[in-house]
């Protein structure tokens, strides 16, 4: 059978995705889609230079991030998703609590949408690509050979997202960890454009108790 070109991992935050698919694209030689980066990256853009717009969700909007495309680059490699604004590279920016707790809002405008889906099947063209994210197997790459979504409690998940943001140095508690992802899902989870949802055919992993190495090992034994 011909190798897939396209393997998608879908899942909540928190439940490791960005992890495993960074160490399956290594794996495989493969580059790494980060789709989330994107939505942050506009986040991030919109509330340096326009919150206003942000709030309105407009056409506005639209028009801004449009207008604002030319200055962002994106370059993939198989250790992720590089980002740049003006040739600076986006990185900490990306992490940032305002932006986490905004993200939500921005990705569930459906131009929004429209546009990152253009970005990231532009940067997949060629093939042998590793896409992670919430709608990879859903709506941007239906037609990918290998689908999975990952899942986890969510006491686990804020868990690692609380060991994350602490070994940033962010003073965060374990409560506020918590009541932002679970109003990340809510948001995620029920926008009425690419909501959060298991794509059909995906093998489904709960990674609660398991290493990133063993859901690495599951993901391999699982390709055509
Ligand atoms: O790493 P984590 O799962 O916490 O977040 P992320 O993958 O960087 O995604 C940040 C946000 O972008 C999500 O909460 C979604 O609102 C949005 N997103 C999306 O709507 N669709 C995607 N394919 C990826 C991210
Ligand atoms: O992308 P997503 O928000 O789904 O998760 P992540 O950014 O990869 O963060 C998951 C965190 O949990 C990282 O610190 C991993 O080391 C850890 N972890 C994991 O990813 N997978 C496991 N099976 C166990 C722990």
């Amino acid at each position: 059978m011909r190798a897939p070109e396209i393997i998608t991992i879908d899942g909540p935050a928190g439940s490791g995705k960005t992890t495993v698919a960074r160490m399956l694209a290594r794996h495989l030689g493969w580059r790494l889609l980060e789709s989330g980066s994107l939505y942050r990256a506009l986040t991030w853009l919109a509330l340096s230079e326009a919150p206003e717009l942000l709030k309105e969700r407009g056409p506005r909007l639209m028009k801004f991030l449009r207008e604002r495309l030319p200055d962002l680059r994106f370059e993939a490699s198989e250790k992720g998703l590089s980002l740049f604004f003006r040739e600076k590279p986006l990185r900490e920016e990306l992490r940032l609590p305002e932006v986490e707790a905004r993200v939500s809002e921005l990705a569930a405008v459906p131009e929004v949408r429209e546009l990152v889906g253009e970005i990231l099947r532009e940067l997949a063209r060629e093939g042998r690509v590793v896409a992670e994210g919430r709608d990879m197997g859903t709506v941007v790459f239906p037609e990918a050979q290998a689908k999975f979504f990952l899942t986890a409690s969510d006491e686990v998940r804020a868990e690692r997202r609380l060991r994350d943001w602490r070994a940033q140095g962010l003073s965060v508690t374990r409560e506020e960890v918590l009541a932002s992802l679970k109003a990340r899902d809510q948001k995620d989870s029920t926008r009425k454009t690419a909501p959060l949802t298991i794509p059909q055919g995906a093998l489904v992993i709960d990674t609660s108790e398991k290493s990133p190495e063993e859901v690495l090992k599951e993901i391999l034994s699982r390709l055509p």
